[in-house]
């Protein structure tokens, strides 16, 4: 790695065992490391934050909140895979967002979304691939300060989008897929 190097966060907004959107932000954190970056997938399960409260936030000794700020301040871009519920992203990552959004009380941790360039994609069974949640996920990252690259991508059908190693079964998609990761890496560079 060198001082040049991006490092991305990549993670999924679903905490169920057996993502498709974990499957598919692995996919885009194999090619960010091919083409460069240095990536740390997290799974939101191992950090789970109870739903945002400003009263709590005064009192919340939560260690993986305090490991979440810290990764999150080491990063410079991010890799997020959503799914789509009721036609949005999920409330897991927008209560994940909203912690990251505040400064730490001690103020050992400021909001770093506007060191951030973000990558943005999504599968679900239908066949719009959960498209129609990127573009309040695009919002609100824009909102926060962070450069959202204008490639997306969105995996229809995701119950047959992946071979049995959790690789995207389809080469055009994985193309897509890489082109985006090379635009989070190259537009990282001049952020
Ligand atoms: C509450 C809820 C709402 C959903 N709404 C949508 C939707 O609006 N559009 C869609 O394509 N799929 C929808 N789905 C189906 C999800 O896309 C599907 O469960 C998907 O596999 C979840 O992502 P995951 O595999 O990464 O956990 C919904 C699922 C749930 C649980």
């Amino acid at each position: 790695m060198t001082n040049s190097t991006p490092h991305l966060i990549a993670f999924a907004g679903s905490l169920r065992a057996d993502s498709y959107n974990k499957l598919l932000v692995n996919n885009a954190a194999d090619l960010a490391r091919a083409n460069g970056a240095e990536v740390t997938v997290i799974d939101l399960k191992e950090y789970p934050l109870p739903i945002f409260d400003e009263d709590l936030e005064k009192e919340l000794d939560s260690p993986e909140l305090t490991q979440l700020r810290k990764l999150f301040s080491s990063a410079n871009g991010l890799l997020i895979a959503s799914p789509e519920y009721n036609g949005s992203f999920s409330s897991v990552l927008k209560n994940t967002l909203d912690w990251l959004s505040r400064p730490a009380q001690d103020q050992s941790y400021s909001p770093a979304y506007g060191q951030f360039t973000v990558g943005l994609m999504a599968t679900s069974p239908g066949g719009l691939g959960g498209i129609r949640g990127l573009s309040h996920i695009r919002e609100l990252m824009s909102n926060l300060g962070s450069l959202v690259v204008p490639n997306q991508i969105a995996v229809g059908a995701s119950y047959e989008a992946f071979d049995d190693k959790g690789k995207l079964a389809n080469g055009a998609m994985s193309d897509r897929l890489e082109a985006l990761v090379k635009q989070v890496i190259q537009y990282s560079a001049v952020k």
